[in-house]
């Protein structure tokens, strides 16, 4: 079995975070998402994996997965262009995917407890076609399944104003190539995009067997700023702590609190975990990161109050203000105007960007 892991799409949705880089490669807890995908695929037993590329931050994504080696895997690219839909997008998979059943994984989604189970459980029958299903509180904004008593899927829709049921499609799917007859015969939706899950219903229209599991524990489409936040969140609650680097005397650190071996805590800081500080970083006299932080690599704290928030990396904060729930793009300077800030700020600050408080 192959894998193929979509990450073209705009990212619109992420802006400004987005404007310069994918949105795959978005830290989650310091690990940019798309890394998260390409562990789950390999402990799915999945090595051969097929990278669908867009025309944005292909350089980026590439750059970082290489040929899958650092990761354990062995991954081909795929250029997709522009973001026709995610049918399209595995069209483009075809040649790769070469007659093998393949489970295809939206870049952007995250699951608690990988993707080992769905991949048996469309192993253990006789199946055109498997999907991850979760529930819903916002079903419209999700493809949607309607699922007969015994688990039989009998519907699919994308996006329904009037949804048949809460259970989502989660981006995980299991195909065997029956699916690219289906990708031919569908025609764009009214969002002009190729869906997936139109394709899957004309899968099951033409007398497919469609195999459908609820996934347990948390799954997350880090979509938009505060999917991110969430899934930081998240994935910080299970943080194995390793006081890697150098915590200085006087410095406060509670909890659970990661921090590489090139980091340092400074004297008179406070850090209260769950936290992850990546490589090179200075948290400095005087700052307070606290909980469900992650601080990228080749940053500056000083001063700061900071918690709830990704700082993505190559950061100085030096406000003395309060920043919650934020997301900081690689790059960005937060200074101080004069005076002090007296309430929390909430900021999604792009890469690059220099902003006094
Ligand atoms: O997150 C689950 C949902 O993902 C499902 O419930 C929906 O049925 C499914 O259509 C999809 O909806 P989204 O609107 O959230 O998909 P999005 O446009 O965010 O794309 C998902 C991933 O696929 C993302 O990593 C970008 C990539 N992609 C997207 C498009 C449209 C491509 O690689 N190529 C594309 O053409």
């Amino acid at each position: 079995m192959k894998g193929v892991l979509l990450a073209g799409g705009t990212g619109s949705r992420l802006r400004p975070i987005t404007h310069t880089g994918p949105k795959q490669l978005v830290p989650v807890a310091n690990k940019p998402v798309i890394q998260y995908a390409i562990e789950d695929l390999r402990e799915a037993g999945i090595s051969e994996i097929g990278v669908v590329l867009g025309n944005k931050g292909r350089e980026a994504i590439q750059s970082f997965l290489g040929d899958g080696s650092d990761f354990g895997v062995d991954i081909t690219y795929i250029v997709q262009g522009r973001p026709l839909g995610l049918a399209h997008a595995v069209g483009c998979a075809e040649s790769f995917v070469d007659g093998d059943d393949f489970v295809v994984y939206l870049g952007d989604n995250m699951l608690k407890r990988g993707i080992v189970d769905v991949v048996d459980g469309f192993r253990a029958g006789e199946f055109d076609a498997g999907i991850a299903l979760q529930e819903v509180d916002n079903p419209t904004q999700f493809g949607i399944a309607d699922v007969d008593e015994d688990g039989r899927v009998t519907r699919l829709i994308e996006k329904p104003d009037d949804p048949p049921s809460n259970l989502a499609l989660i981006g995980i799917y299991v195909f065997t190539p029956r699916i690219f007859d289906a990708i031919e015969a569908i025609k764009p939706s009214w969002r002009g995009e190729l869906e997936i899950t139109d394709a899957i219903q004309h899968l099951l229209d033409d007398g497919g067997a469609i195999d459908s599991q609820v996934v347990e524990g948390w799954w997350k489409d880090t979509g938009k700023p505060e999917d991110v936040l969430e899934a930081n969140r998240l994935v910080l609650e299970g943080l194995e702590a390793t006081r890697a680097g150098s915590i200085d005397a006087d410095a406060k650190v509670e909890g659970r609190v990661d921090l590489a071996e090139s980091s340092q805590i400074e004297s008179g800081a406070v850090v209260r975990g769950p936290v992850s500080i990546a490589e090179n970083t200075t948290v400095e006299t005087g700052t307070y990161v606290g909980p469900y932080t992650a601080i990228g690599a080749n940053s500056t704290i000083r001063n700061a109050h900071i918690e709830n928030s990704v700082v993505v990396g190559e950061t100085e904060i030096t406000t003395s203000g309060r920043i919650i729930d934020s997301l900081i793009g690689r790059g960005a300077a937060i200074g101080s105007a004069e005076g002090k800030l007296p309430e929390g700020r909430r900021l999604v600050v792009g890469e690059n960007s220099q902003l006094e408080l």
